[in-house]
């Protein structure tokens, strides 16, 4: 079965990596793919970030021209604008929700309100779309509050806040300066949650739901987590912070109801539902929504995967997920996310980079490429801000972590850097 797989990142590259393993898997294609994905198939120069006609046609030509029978969609954009009931066709099968789904991710709000409906323990939130009844609401609220851009805003339209006059200034800046255009039209406010951060990925087919390790993630650039906020430094898996009747808990009370929810709203979920908690003194409460795998915990999860991907997949859009094979190494793994000097800042593009087969010779460490391409002369050079994802398991995390920043020493490329702490909030 040829399989196309849309998206450019470090998630692309692991979820093509561990297809390829998959007997029944023949060419593998990426749209538009980058270096990485170049090794393992072919990348055709097709962009879905916005899904028009054009595009739209330009996939299914190709399609049917190279004989795809499954397309995975990687990132939220294209899932937010229906990509998936777009290519539908019974000729092929569609992992990725469709646009009513992938709502629970592109509209904050709605997704607070099916929430409510369902009792899922989440902030409390207020929803706004009138400025001056949002500052208003803001200047009163004593207590901390988080101020978001209901739409998409590419991960950056979340302003944590420690007191009013920054809850008015993101108000501000999110509805007067509309700076993510109109995902800011409508905003949520709510209350600041305090305690640990944890992705918890599971796959749904509609009605059955298989809950994935969980995993965490390290959102700031510097080691200790201090400095702004980036698309990610590192994350590990397994976490020890989630017991199994946490993650039960988890199932039971959050992922079960918003799945039957949409169900009988008439939403078919089928895809990866990726809940964002906080692990609070009251129990796991809802951060956010995900439509789709986690970058970077799907380079994490991919590397400790038992089971045919492909067979996993396919069942997930014919409503057999209960019918598959599915485990884990038990080793943890640590990814460390490599980036570009000056990230999340302005940084260069076009440097070379050397040194991944080096590091992939160290026992149980993969290299996933996120911002890579080549250049005129044919060699490997960064092409984004987080430029490589350095995995690598050890017998536990700690070790996990050394085999890492090992293999991440054996890369070079000029103003590079990483955390070498990843893990740290449960090795103490
Ligand atoms: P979101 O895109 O909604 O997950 O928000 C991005 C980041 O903002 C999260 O990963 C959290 O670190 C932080 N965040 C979001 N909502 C809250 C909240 N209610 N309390 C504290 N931090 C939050
Ligand atoms: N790891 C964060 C995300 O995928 O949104």
């Amino acid at each position: 079965m040829n399989v196309l797989i849309i998206g450019s990142g470090g998630r692309e590259h692991a979820l093509g990596w561990k297809l390829k393993q998959s007997p029944r898997c023949g060419t593998l294609f990426f749209a538009p793919g980058n270096a990485g994905t170049a090794l393992l198939g072919t990348n055709i120069p097709i962009n879905a970030d916005k899904v028009d006609t054009k595009t739209v046609d330009a996939i299914d030509y190709f399609c049917r021209h190279e004989n795809v029978g499954l397309i995975v969609i990687g990132p939220e954009d294209p899932l937010s604008q229906g990509l998936a009931d777009r290519l539908a066709h019974p000729s092929r099968a569609v992992f990725g929700p469709v646009k009513d789904a992938a709502r629970l991710e592109g509209d904050k709000a709605y997704a607070k309100h099916l929430m409510r409906a369902a009792s899922i323990p989440t902030a409390e939130a207020r929803t706004f779309t009138n400025y001056e009844i949002a500052v208003a609401y803001a200047q009163e609220h004593e207590t901390p509050l988080v101020v978001k851009a209901s739409g998409l805003a590419k991960g950056k339209g979340v302003v944590v806040c420690d007191n009013a006059e920054q809850a008015m200034a993101a108000l501000a800046l999110i509805m007067r300066d509309r700076a993510f255009g109109d995902a800011g039209e409508t905003v949520v406010v709510e209350e600041r949650l305090v305690g640990q951060e944890v992705s918890v990925l599971a796959l749904v087919d509609g009605r059955n739901i298989f809950v994935l390790d969980p995993a965490q993630d390290h959102k700031q650039v510097f080691e200790g987590d201090k400095g702004p906020n980036t698309g990610g430094m590192g994350v590990y898996c397994p976490t020890p912070v989630i017991t199994d009747e946490m993650l039960a808990l988890i199932e039971r009370e959050i992922l079960v109801p918003t799945v039957d929810t949409l169900r009988r709203e008439g939403v078919n979920y089928q895809g990866v539902l990726y809940a964002g908690l906080m692990l609070t003194a009251g129990g796991p409460k809802v951060l956010e929504f995900n439509c789709r795998f986690g970058d970077p915990e799907t380079q994490a999860l991919m590397t400790r995967l038992k089971g045919d991907l492909l067979e996993i997949m396919l069942a997930v859009t014919q409503g057999k997920l209960d019918e598959v094979d599915l485990s884990w190494d038990p080793r943890p793994c640590c990814c460390v996310v490599m980036a570009s000097g000056g990230y999340p800042g302005e940084y260069k593009k076009g440097i070379p980079i050397t040194g991944i087969e080096e590091a992939e010779k160290l026992p149980d460490v993969r290299v996933f490429h996120a911002g890579t391409a080549r250049d005129r002369e044919g060699r490997l050079v960064t092409n984004g801000g987080r430029v490589l994802n350095v995995c690598a398991m050890g017998k536990d995390l700690k070790e996990a972590q050394q085999n890492a920043n090992a293999a991440c020493d054996k890369i070079h490329f000029k103003g590079a850097h990483f955390r070498r702490d990843i893990g740290w909030r449960v090795m103490k």
